[in-house]
């Protein structure tokens, strides 16, 4: 974890580019939120009316939302070698921010069902200029995104930007459709 942002890393409301893409998971439809931290996106889509399964390495943040059968907790070490708990499963919505385990990425990618969108916003390479993260590993290359997706999910929405808050940082985020259907 050394480098990487804090757990929460002061951020407790949705970030902006979540709340815009939110709404176009596909009504009722299941999200998974990764490496959610307190679970801040999962919970928007809670109460936007979709189930939720909440996936991090340490859930505690999350204990108050056991016991609702509209939430899955799933504690686990995504970054473990050979080990993929979600394989076979799709979701309508896949969320993922401010986390980067690159080896991941592709099967991150292959959770968005048909019609489902992908929404991943996290630091981007020139971050290093304004603190952590700032190891390569943890910061997303020019277009790393787009051409991540490329092939699989089309493009709604991707940008790479310096933004001032919640503090000066460089993100790099996407929105992307599967546009398969079921
Ligand atoms: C900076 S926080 C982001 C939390 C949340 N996505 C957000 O934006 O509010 C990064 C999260 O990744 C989780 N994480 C780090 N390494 C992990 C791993 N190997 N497996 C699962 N989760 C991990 C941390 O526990 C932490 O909650």
């Amino acid at each position: 974890m050394t480098d990487r942002p804090e757990p929460t890393h002061g951020q407790s409301e949705p970030s902006p580019w979540v709340l815009r893409f939110s709404g176009h998971i596909p009504a009722g439809g299941e999200v998974i939120d990764i490496a959610c931290g307190a679970g801040r996106h999962g919970r928007l889509c809670l109460e936007n009316g979709h189930p939720v399964t909440f996936v991090d390495i340490d859930t505690e943040r999350l204990d108050d939302l056991g016991g609702r059968s509209d939430v899955a907790i799933i504690e686990t070490d995504l970054e473990t070698e050979g080990f993929w708990p979600f394989a076979g499963h799709a979701y309508d919505g896949v969320i993922v921010t401010n986390y980067l385990w690159r080896p991941i990425l592709p099967k991150i990618i292959d959770l968005v069902a048909p019609g489902g969108l992908l929404i991943y916003e996290t630091f981007a390479a020139g971050n290093e200029a304004f603190g952590k993260p700032s190891n390569p590993d943890y910061l997303l290359q020019p277009d790393e995104l787009r051409e991540a997706v490329d092939g699989t999910l089309e493009v709604l929405a991707f940008e790479q930007v310096e933004t001032k808050t919640p503090k000066p940082a460089v993100i790099q985020h996407i929105a992307a459709r599967n546009t398969q259907t079921g």
